[in-house]
């Protein structure tokens, strides 16, 4: 198998890192992804480092034995703040992509220049995440709300009934939202709001109700997609057939609910 015809590996704690999958596959159509959703071990922002480093350097070795990924996109914030250095000590031939809050294009964005930012508390807790934040001193005002418990509320809606678990997942939001302050477009308030968690894209339309339907809400799949195709093309390794990639789906936990 030639280097551009091997597959992009994509991994997350679980379903999470399909939002950024969508991106990737309609920006590298061509591409072949292979997706790891390692849902038998999320959540993983309440975790720890040690456990989330260890999952993420054995789903990496994983996927380069088995599946001989040519680029590895993290998928996951949260892995990423934990685990993106150690990968890339490990492997530094492979091109490798993170993702984490995208605080740069919401400045650029927000207008009131007071910026919300949720994720994992192992994300928002990082030293790479307050890292990115004192960078970005004095450009505007962020409003950090870690989300515990609502990347697993996500995991669960795929096995549980629809209308439990957007029950659960509204009151998830009606807490964090609450203590954030008040969200819209007038002086002091809130017009942005940046989507730490690759979970968080797929419940954009239960968070609207508490955010109201003009907020700014900014996820980082397209950029990570960007960022993909550019350090293939830097490698020479971009697919360059014109058929439709393939997409392998596979998952360490309930195999049904996936
Ligand atoms: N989707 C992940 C993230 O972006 C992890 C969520 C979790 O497992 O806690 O942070």
């Amino acid at each position: 198998m030639s280097a551009a015809t091997r597959p992009i590996g994509v991994f997350d704690s679980g379903i999470g890192g399909l939002s950024v999958l969508q991106a990737l596959q309609s920006a590298l159509p061509h591409e072949h992804f292979v997706y790891w959703a390692d849902s038998g071990h999320a959540p993983y922002g309440e975790k720890g480092d040690v456990f989330v480093r260890q999952r993420s350097l054995a789903i990496a070795q994983h996927l380069i034995d088995q599946h001989h990924i040519k680029a590895l996109v993290v998928a996951c914030n949260t892995a990423t703040a934990a685990a993106i250095h150690e990968l890339r000590t490990q492997y530094p031939q492979l091109p490798l992509i993170g993702v984490e809050p995208a605080l740069k294009p919401a400045i650029a964005l927000s207008r009131t220049q007071r910026i919300g930012v949720i994720g994992t508390r192992g994300t928002l807790g990082s030293d790479k995440f307050h890292r990115l934040l004192s960078s970005l001193e004095g450009q505007a005002e962020f409003i950090v709300q870690p989300c515990n418990g609502l990347a697993l509320a996500i995991e669960e809606s795929t096995h549980i009934a629809a209308s439990a678990s957007s029950e659960k997942i509204t009151a998830l939001l009606r807490g964090y939202t609450g203590q954030m302050g008040a969200f819209g477009h007038g002086p002091g308030q809130i017009d942005t709001l940046v989507l730490g968690c690759t979970h968080y894209p797929f419940i954009s339309d239960l968070l609207r109700v508490h955010t109201g339907p003009n907020v700014h809400y900014i996820d980082t799949g397209a950029p990570v997609a960007r960022q993909t195709r550019r350090l293939l093309n830097a490698a020479g390794t971009l697919n360059t057939s014109t058929e439709l990639g393939d997409l392998q789906l596979f998952t360490t936990g309930d195999l049904d609910s996936f």
